[in-house]
């Protein structure tokens, strides 16, 4: 019998817990808001799950916590000690979260019925944006260490299970694909065991309800702020219950805590819509830019960059970088960033990660007098570095082996000619930390590229005990957030742009410190399409970087127009990655009116309202709007993917704009609800690849 319960509303949804008289925690509700008190009757209708379970008392489904305790037992049963309304959300030690607002933040605490082991689990609630989080905190009071095998940091349950399961999957080039699946008994999801995020499986996940019942199109999504081995797992029980657990990944983890230690898990996220994936995208936006974002640019409008990968790779000179930042200056291209190459011997890949100092014969001075001929014309200067890693070939790695993820006794396995350096270790992090720190006062450097190229293989780290190499994962981590937290406390003022391979590390922890990412290395408009899309069912364009590249283009061979190119790039933040110096007359002036058009709606382009027009399953043709958070300016984008014989629908619904307004587009003029009932006319974009972008401002009365 449930005895309390424990309310926590948002604006339109609810999670309810009940403390039963055997004082059990169990979770009553997750859903939409239940407006009404609740009566007896009613809550003893609901079925209580446990709400943080484990194993071997009964709960036979994957627990969310899995101890071994003193006596070599893992059998847990926490139960209700207290729960009090804390003003001031806590910070997680050594991990990124979102920041507190004036919200509640809950907190729980239970205890294991016979060891001094307790759990603190901290829920947060944002009103107006639904979303909801929550991390744990697992404290031993015991005379003798525990050690932790899994500890999640969600374990929602639903009654039913008649749901959809939408996942991200892709690998390099190919990321973020979104399949729905229906749920099936067992255990699906998504994870990583590569320790990082990875191109595989980003761990945002949503679960839409399969038959829409009371006219509701209910979505749940999750989604974790970490960037490691993670899980995002949905398992469907033998009564069609259906329990949806994130958290870190337990295949290589186990945490080794003493008497008195503290042990917390990264933070869920989570939320709730009754108007389907729309609104919970939107949800999710403004919850990212508003409480994840670093808050020195979660609002500031970022440059137009352009990059000189696919425009020179590693064999560039000064005179290429000098003339490809003349012609960006006189494009209206605001920043040069200076890629791959430019430090230690590095002429490939083979060589030089570690030695991050400038290459002044290849940069034909020192790397202050270059960025000080590129600030002369009138733009900023952005750098490459890829500081997790070393090369075999280097003076780092001659000077310390002993800083590499690598078991002594075992040659460690090459990815890219590169070794990950053991960021468990202090040292490491403190030579990271001053290395960027160098860097960075010693230049004018306003962005930076922050790149990482390989998953982490051989765990073994020189600085743990035996007992603790398999915390090595969770530790790189944690080593990487003090490094990312120290230099971006320093430099609050400049850019980071996360990369990994491209999308490889798309993920809330880096957003915390990074507040761009380099979506893909795929930068083919048409590829471009699915993955900036999908990306921005879980994330705000604010955050995608995507870039204008050469045809044909490096990774698909594909030929796309330059309109294409750039309407698909205009998605999020635009830069762009080929040798402008190549651009015949007529290309340099429409680049030149495609970034004057971007300038002008620069803030309606990153941060206005993202509405996906087509549905996301369309093969034929993707449609985007964005909407000024004033209402008063409307873009609206239609690529084709492949052309369409004798389809004669010319009219694209818009939503949400006001129905009593009119619109201008051009010379033409509509009402609001003509564009939402029957749609803003767009000729016939027929063609395989072709594109359009309107561009419609409200008219004042
Ligand atoms: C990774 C990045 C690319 C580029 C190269 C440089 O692959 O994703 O954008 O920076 O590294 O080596």
């Amino acid at each position: 019998m449930v005895k309390e319960i424990i309310r926590i509303p948002t604006k339109d949804a609810e999670l309810i817990f009940g403390i039963t008289d055997e004082g059990k925690f169990t979770q009553l509700h997750f859903g939409k808001k239940i407006v009404e008190k609740i009566s007896c009757d009613e809550t003893n209708c609901l079925e209580p799950f446990e709400y943080y379970p484990m194993n071997g008392r009964g709960n036979f489904n994957q627990p969310a916590v899995d101890i071994v305790f003193p006596d070599g037992s893992s059998i847990g049963d926490f139960r209700y000690v207290s729960h009090k309304t804390v003003r001031d959300k806590p910070m997680i030690n050594g991990l990124p979260t979102s920041r507190g607002d004036k919200d509640q933040t809950i907190n729980i605490v239970l205890k294991e019925k016979i060891h001094d082991v307790y759990l603190k689990i901290f829920v947060t609630a944002y009103k107006e944006e639904n979303i909801f989080s929550q991390s744990i905190q697992i404290v031993n009071r015991m005379d003798d260490p525990v050690v932790i095998e899994r500890a999640l940091s969600l374990h929602l349950s639903l009654p039913d299970n008649d749901y959809d399961l939408l996942t991200l999957t892709g690998s390099w080039g190919r990321e973020v694909q979104d399949e729905w699946a229906r749920l099936r008994r067992g255990i699906q999801g998504v994870d990583s065991k590569q320790g990082i995020t990875g191109h595989g499986q980003n761990p945002f996940i949503a679960l839409r309800k399969a038959s829409i019942a009371h006219c509701l199109d209910e979505v749940y999504g999750f989604n974790l702020i970490y960037s490691g081995d993670f899980l995002s797992q949905v398992e469907v029980d033998a009564q069609d219950h259906t329990f949806i657990q994130t958290g870190l990944n337990g295949a290589h983890f186990s945490w080794y805590l003493e008497p008195d230690q503290v042990f917390s898990t990264p933070e869920a996220i989570f939320s709730y819509s009754a108007n389907g994936l729309q609104q919970l995208s939107q949800q999710f936006h403004q919850f990212i830019e508003k409480f994840i974002l670093p808050e020195t640019f979660s609002k500031k409008v970022r440059p137009i960059l352009l990059n000189n990968w696919e425009a020179t790779y590693f064999d560039f000179t000064r005179e290429k970088i000098l003339d490809l930042a003349k012609v960006s200056a006189e494009l209206g291209i605001e920043m040069l960033v200076l890629d791959d190459g430019w430090f230690g011997q590095r002429a490939d890949d083979t060589s030089s990660l570690g030695d991050w100092q400038p290459n002044e014969a290849k940069l034909g001075g020192t790397l202050q007098s270059l960025i000080s001929e590129i600030e002369s014309m009138g733009i900023d200067f952005g750098l490459w570095i890829e500081l997790e890693m070393v090369s075999k070939n280097s003076a780092l790695y001659n000077e310390h082996p002993e800083w590499v993820i690598a078991s002594p006794y075992r040659e460690a396995v090459e990815i890219r000619h590169q070794y990950m350096l053991d960021l468990s270790q202090e040292c490491v992090q403190d030579h990271l930390i001053q290395t960027i720190s160098q860097l960075l006062a010693n230049h004018a450097i306003k962005y930076m590229k922050w790149d990482m190229n390989r998953s982490m293989t051989d765990r073994f780290s020189q600085g743990l005990s035996t007992l603790q190499q398999r915390e090595l994962g969770h530790r790189y981590v944690l080593g990487l957030y003090r490094v990312f937290s120290e230099i971006t406390q320093a430099f609050p003022d400049v850019l980071f742009e996360g990369c990994c391979s491209g999308g490889g590390r798309f993920d809330l922890g880096i957003l915390s410190y990074m507040p761009q990412i380099w979506a893909s290395d795929n930068t083919d408009a048409i590829d471009r399409l699915r993955i900036q899309s999908n990306l921005a069912i879980a994330y705000p364009p604010s955050t995608i970087s995507c870039h204008v590249s050469a045809v044909p283009n490096h990774q698909t061979n594909r030929y796309t127009s330059l309109d294409t190119r750039v309407n698909v790039a205009s998605f999020g933040t635009l830069g762009y990655e080929l040798d402008v110096t190549q651009l015949t007359l007529a290309e340099r002036t429409e680049v030149r009116k495609q970034i004057e058009r971007y300038k002008k709606h620069k803030e309606v382009y990153q941060f206005g309202c993202h509405f996906q027009l087509k549905p996301f399953f369309d093969q034929q043709q993707v449609a985007w709007q964005k909407l000024s958070k004033d209402g008063k300016t409307v873009i609206v984008t239609i690529t084709n993917r492949l052309g369409r014989i004798q389809s004669t629908n010319r009219l694209l619904k818009l939503v949400e704009l006001d129905p009593q307004a009119i619109y201008q587009v051009g010379n033409r003029q509509y009402s609001g609800s003509f564009l939402m009932i029957k749609g803003l006319p767009i000729g016939t974009v027929s063609r395989d690849f072709a594109s359009d972008s309107f561009i419609l401002s409200k008219v004042d009365e």
